[in-house]
């Protein structure tokens, strides 16, 4: 395995008879993840890393009553939960602590006081059980969460990220080799569902409450603005539609003499996620065709959406396309994703764990700079 000078023998001499043991810290958002992989050699036709175990909690319970995150309730909650849910973990692993070999951590981008709880602990494990300690670009962990799926992915692929703060083609062409090749110019899709669900009086997090809605509504109920979809380029813009909507349920509660009945907001719901599903689909298959690839790789929250995949495997299932997601329990934020993402990087020889226990978070990182 390829690592820095100084550390790469101390890891080499540990796992020589064994794989290495990545744990993986998230705390980037409203989710504090924890989990161990198992990885092998390094080098071509090494075998993927395993996920031994993994524990997740979500705060949206708690960030509900106020509609949206937090940010200094979030990363106090992460303080109360990283321990326990390493605990669990470990218990699940059947490993004790010191069976660690490298501890990695979410650098950024997320929210700085939240991303500081899982670097601080993260480093503060290293020093204690003296192991190295690497960091992990969040959305680098969402591109490769697919990797742990049944059916992973080969590269190379077109990658649509899709969150809440960020929506992006990618080309991949390996780990580490990312080329943007469009992204948002104003809100994100996850921020789109978000906000038109809090319009729709919906609550927090707005996407699967909006997809839930949807479920009893009209898609071409409404006439809604697909933003850039003919743009000629890949880039997005969603702010436009969150004003449209605005716009058509001011009329349609003016008209109802307060507000409007059900089956309208249904209708308007699904109208919303239409045109969110019809922009994300177009432009995958564009940058599709742009790069000449025949696999698609979607991840991040929105890709929990079962209208986008319903979507997108049809379309692509008729251009001979394959499309990989992550399991559904691994779309939205987790620690499996980091501990897969730093076990990847590894194994590419990549990662720069380091014995330097001092830490800064990178609360906003473009992943084709890390
Ligand atoms: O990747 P993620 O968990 O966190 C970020 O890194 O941002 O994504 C969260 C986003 C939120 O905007 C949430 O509303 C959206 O993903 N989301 C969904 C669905 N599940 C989560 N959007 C549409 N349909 C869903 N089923
Ligand atoms: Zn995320």
């Amino acid at each position: 395995m390829t690592t820095p000078t100084g550390i790469a023998p101390r890891l080499e001499e540990a796992c020589s008879d064994r794989p290495l043991r990545v744990l993986g810290i998230e705390s980037s958002c409203d989710e504090t993840g924890v989990a161990l992989v198992e990885v092998a050699s390094a080098g071509p036709g090494s075998a993927m890393p395993l996920l031994l175990a993994h524990a997740l909690h979500s705060q949206i319970d708690m960030h509900q009553a106020y509609g949206g995150v937090v940010p200094e309730l979030a990363s106090r909650d992460h303080i109360r939960r990283v321990v326990p849910l390493l605990r669990e973990t470990l218990s699940r692993a059947e490993l004790a602590l010191e069976q660690v070999d490298v501890v990695a951590y979410t650098q950024g981008p997320g929210l700085a006081g939240a991303l500081l709880v899982g670097a601080g602990f993260g480093c503060a494990l290293g020093l204690a059980l003296d192991r190295p300690v690497m960091t992990v670009h969040h959305l680098e962990g969402h591109l490769l969460s697919p990797f742990l799926s049944a059916d992973p992915p080969e590269f190379p692929f077109v990658a649509l990220l899709v969150s809440g703060g960020h929506t992006q083609l990618m080309r991949v062409d390996g780990v580490g080799r990312y080329e943007l090749l469009g992204e948002t110019i104003d809100d994100a899709a996850g921020e789109a569902f978000d906000k038109t669900a809090k319009m729709l009086g919906l609550g927090y997090p707005g996407g699967p409450a909006l997809a839930r809605l949807a479920e009893q509504g009209r898609g071409d109920a409404f006439a809604l603005p697909r933003p850039l979809m003919r743009s000629g380029n890949l880039d997005f813009s969603f702010a436009g539609l969150k004003t449209a909507v605005w716009t058509q349920l001011s009329r349609l509660d003016a008209a109802a003499g307060g507000r409007a009945d059900e089956a309208q907001r249904a209708d308007l719901a699904a109208s919303t996620q239409a045109a969110i599903v019809e922009v994300l689909v177009t432009k995958s298959l564009a940058a599709l065709k742009l790069t000449g690839l025949k696999r698609l790789v979607v991840a991040g929250g929105v890709g929990a959406n079962r209208r986008l995949r319903e979507v997108l495997s049809q379309q692509c299932g008729r251009k001979g396309i394959r499309v990989h997601y992550p399991e559904l329990q691994l779309c939205t934020d987790n620690g499996a994703m980091i501990a897969l993402a730093a076990a990847m990087r590894l194994q590419a020889g990549l990662a720069h764990p380091t014995l330097d226990y001092r830490f800064d978070v990178r609360p906003r990182w473009d992943l084709s700079a890390a």
